[in-house]
Parts: C-alpha cells; structure tokens; sequence
C-alpha cells in the first residue's frame, strides 16, 4: 500500500512474522530473529528503485552484457538503540553497506531531541541512506535524526520501519516531507505515553530481554 511517500510492504511472509511479533509470549530470542528476518524482507524493496548500469561480464561461455548496482552505494544508520536489531538483516541482502550510528534522547525539561552520538561513514553523503528505528511512534526522534543527517549535507535519505502510528507519519511528513517512510504495519494509534497500540511494546527491551 503506498500513501504519498509512506509505503506499507504488508507482503504475507512481513504480515504473519510482525504478527508473531506483537505477541507478549514471543521470547527474546525469537523477537531478535524475527526483527532481522522482516528487516532482510524490507531491504528488498526498499532498494526496488536503485539505480543499475550496464557492464560487460566474461562467464565461463560468452562475455555477457549485464547490470550491477550504480553510482551511489548504500549507508544504513539504526537510530540507538533498537534500530540496532534491523542492521544485520538489511546487511545479509546488502553487504556492501556502510553502517553508521546515531543516538538521540529527549531532554526530559526542555523536550528537545538531543544528539548524544554520531559516528558515520566519511563518505556517507555520497550514499543513499537507509535510516532505520523498528517504530515510529510520535515521529519526534526519527524527524530529529534526519535533520541531524541534513545538517551534515546528507541527502537521499529513506526512512524504514517496522511498525508506524498515524500520528508518527503525520509528524514525520510534515519536518520531513522529502524523506520516503517504509514501514511493515500502520498501527491504530498512540496512547498517552507514547506507545503504539496495539505495537508490540518496547522494541528495545523486547530485543535485548532489559524488561
Ligand atoms: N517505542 C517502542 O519501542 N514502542 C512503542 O510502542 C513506541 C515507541
């Protein structure tokens, strides 16, 4: 399903593992595992539109006229910490990525977003970015880290989920309306702390057993 620049990849093989994540009984490990799988189902067509370009390549019969990947190469940055939990799966399709890292926290007065750690690739504004936080719950800090990416003259930046609020997509369109949103599921709503329902709860303390 696309919706401007939100595209939801509802494929059967996304739909039944986010189901078998939402669940309160999947165990740490199996949430792990099937945060990576859906991650490795996503990178496929989020990289649909990458550009190609024609090279010649001697198999053991004939020199073949083929495509490999052009121009630019892929950076993918996990916002900490549970973006975390995609990277591995996004890099067994896409090997030859880069990965940074960013970590944004809430300044509990001001509510500001805060950047307290960036370490990317040198070359990274020369690379299509694939930012990723498994939700998008108030948009705040997925907004947040694509102006801290901008603010370091980086460009052609997508955005990927696993699961997304309405509200989420709402804010995030509206900062940042040049960035493409890839999600598996569009949940019903946020509830007054913040979390997606129904979500699947706390996508950090479900990857790494903290609650
Ligand atoms: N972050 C999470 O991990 N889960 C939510 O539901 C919202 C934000």
């Amino acid at each position: 399903m696309e919706q401007g620049n939100l595209f939801v990849y509802d494929h059967p093989l996304i739909q039944h593992k986010i189901s078998l994540m939402r669940d309160k009984h999947t165990t740490t490990k199996e949430f792990r595992e099937l945060v990576s799988e859906v991650a490795t189902l996503m990178a496929y067509e989020v990289t649909r539109d990458l550009p190609l370009e024609e090279v010649e390549i001697e198999t053991p019969m004939a020199v073949a006229r083929t495509k490999v990947l052009a121009g630019k190469k892929m950076a993918v940055v996990p916002i900490l910490r549970a973006g975390l939990g995609m990277v591995d799966g996004i890099l067994s399709l896409v090997p030859m990525a880069k990965v940074g890292h960013i970590g944004i926290f809430r300044d509990p007065d001001t509510l500001q977003p805060i950047e307290y750690y960036c370490k990317l690739p040198e070359d990274i504004a020369e690379r299509d970015v694939v930012l990723m936080d498994p939700m998008l719950a108030t948009g705040g800090t997925a907004a947040a880290a694509v102006g801290f990416l901008k603010e370091r003259g980086i460009t052609g930046i997508r955005f990927v989920c696993l699961i997304a609020a309405p509200e989420g997509v709402r804010y995030f369109q509206s900062k940042c309306p040049d960035v493409p949103i890839f999600c598996a599921a569009l949940d019903e709503r946020l509830n007054e702390h913040g979390y997606i329902i129904p979500g699947l709860g706390d996508a950090g303390d479900r990857l790494y057993g903290t609650r």
